[in-house]
Formats: structure tokens, sequence, C-alpha cells
């Protein structure tokens, strides 16, 4: 406790002094959120990012997202608490390999969730993230054919609600395939007025069950502003951190993970590489740093200036 105020304290000064700007992920441990300026999804963390005068930006989230803001900041430095906080859905994703399935669709555009490394997105035609990727898709002219990766589920998710058939990358987030079906209707069974909400990262026979889809953002709206009064949540445990604390009288379960899960709820391993003392550290040494090269750089924030001048 004593060591959480000593570093909450410590970075809030040295944030200060230092003109940085502590952007958190709202699957990052609590004490980070708390400590924080802006907290939120993955597309207002990439707006916040490029909108920032701050001269250092510390990134509490993973790999992708830091690269992201160091692509859209190449005057400033960008920290990131743990180097190794990586995300399945990008490190199952390799330019290489990327390069070759390309190659097998030459006449279709490439469409990449942000949750890739700068190589695949200066691969890609657009980025999307899971709160804009629908209104992506429905932008490009119908007879456009498509590539969409590297999550297979989000993917499926956006040919059913689109009608699109598009070419999917077999990729997927390990925290929000990791929802157990059997546990979840044995849930529902006992919380029959429960709202479902989840992720599209999620896979699609947890998805056909639930009344809201939506981007982490997305899903703290609705069920903040639904008149129902119990959810299950199917996304990473640390969105509930925040939103219990502003739904006063609403019941949040977090929806079950499969035995072998390391947690009973889902969390993302990776995004908990990073903790409060990891944060404390890099913003005191300004270490470690996210680099990315200049003209990687250059090729990579093309279709990331366009969604965030387009949606
Ligand atoms: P959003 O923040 O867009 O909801 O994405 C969730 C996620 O898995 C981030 O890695
Ligand atoms: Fe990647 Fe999934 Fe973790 Fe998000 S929750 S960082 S998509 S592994």
């Amino acid at each position: 406790k004593d060591r959480t105020v000593f570093y909450s304290k410590e970075i809030r000064r040295l944030l200060q002094e230092k003109n940085a700007v502590l952007l958190a992920h709202y699957y990052q441990e609590d004490v980070i959120q708390d400590v924080a300026d802006f907290v939120g999804d993955s597309l207002e963390l990439a707006r916040k990012a490029a909108q920032t005068q701050a001269d250092i930006i510390v990134f509490a989230g993973v790999y992708f997202m830091a690269e992201t803001a160091k692509i859209l900041n190449p005057n400033k430095r960008v920290l990131l608490p743990d180097l190794a906080a990586g995300c399945s859905l990008a490190d199952g994703c390799l330019p290489e390999d990327f390069k070759a399935f390309k190659a097998r669709y030459p006449n279709h555009k490439v469409v990449t969730y942000i949750n890739t490394s700068a190589e695949i997105k200066a691969l890609s035609d657009y980025v999307c993230t899971s709160s804009n990727a629908e209104r992506v898709i429905r932008s490009i002219p119908e007879d456009q054919p498509i590539i969409f990766a590297p999550d297979k589920n989000l993917g499926a998710y956006l040919n059913q609600v689109t009608g699109r058939d598009m070419v999917l990358w077999d990729g997927s987030c390990i925290v929000h395939e990791a929802f157990s079906l059997e546990k979840l209707i044995d849930l529902v069974a006992k919380n029959p007025e429960a709202k479902i909400v989840a992720h599209p990262e999620s896979e699609a026979a947890v998805l056909q069950i639930a009344n809201f889809i939506g981007s982490t953002s997305q899903m703290r709206h609705y069920i903040k502003t639904s008149p129902s009064k119990t959810f299950i949540v199917a996304t990473e445990a640390g969105i509930l951190h925040q939103l219990n604390q502003e739904v006063e009288g609403k019941q949040l379960i977090p929806a079950p993970a499969r035995e072998n899960n390391s947690c009973a709820c889902s969390e993302c391993a990776f995004m908990k590489l990073n903790t409060l003392e990891k944060v404390y550290l890099c913003l005191r040494d300004e270490t470690p740093e996210v680099q990315v090269e200049a003209t990687l750089a250059e090729q990579a924030i093309q279709p990331i200036a366009f969604m965030l001048q387009n949606t």
C-alpha cells in the first residue's frame, strides 16, 4: 500500500516535471488506471497520442499501441514500461508470412486491425480498431474484395454484419477466445435477467448469445446507459475497475474463462506485464523507449492517419 502511494505520487510529480503524459488502456491494472492522465480504448488512445502537446508519452498498454503513438509522434519520446508487453494478434502476424498471404490476393484491399506491428500497417490500405471497424469496411465499395487481418473472430463478425466475404487471416486474441461457452450458459441460467455484453474479438458462439457487441468504450457506454441492472461482461477484466465505481447499483459479472486459463476471470498477461513500479521506473529513467525506423514510420502512418481523419 505504501509503495503504491509512493509510486503514484512520484509518477504524478515526474509527469509534471518532464512535461509527460501517461496514457493507459482499460486493461491495465487498477492502480495504473488511477494514476493515468487518460484511460481509453485503442482508438481513443491513438487519438490522444496524436493530439498531445507533451514531450514524452508513457504508454501503459502493449507494444503495438506504443508503436502507433511513436509513428504519430516521431519527434517525441514514447516509453513503454515493459517492452515484452506484446499481443497474440500482433505477434501472430509476421511480415514475411503476411506478404506471402497478400500476394495470393492481388486484387484485394488490405484492412488491418490496429493490433499489428508497424511492418503490417505499412502493408495495409486501411487500419481500424474494434470501435470503427464496421464503418471502415462499409466505406469500401461493395464490389471491392478485402483481406482482413489479423483477428479471425472480429473478421467473421464483420463479415456477418456487413454481408461481405472478406478473406481472413488466421489470428486470435488469447484473452477473448478463452471464454467458456458452457460456463457462460450456466451463468445465464442463474442470472436470467442479465445482459451479455461482449467484445467482437470473442468467438462466434459467445457473440451469438450476446445482447450487445462493441469495443471496450462502447461496452462501457452500453452498460452505463442501459436500464438493465445485471451484466455479464465478456472482455478483459480490467474494464470492470472504473465501471464498478461509475454504475452504482448495477451488478457486473466477468464472463468465465475455460478451466485451463491462468485466471478464473480473463486477464491479458501481456497488459499485466506493466506494473506501477515499472511505470515509475520508466518515467524516472526515460527507458525503455519505443523506436520506429523513419522510412517504415512514413509508410505505416498513412493508413493510421486516414483512420483518425475519417472515422
Ligand atoms: P479496444 O480497446 O479497441 O476495445 O481493443 C481491445 C483490445 O484487445 C486491445 O488490445
Ligand atoms: Fe492482444 Fe488480446 Fe491482450 Fe488485447 S487482450 S493486447 S488483443 S492479447
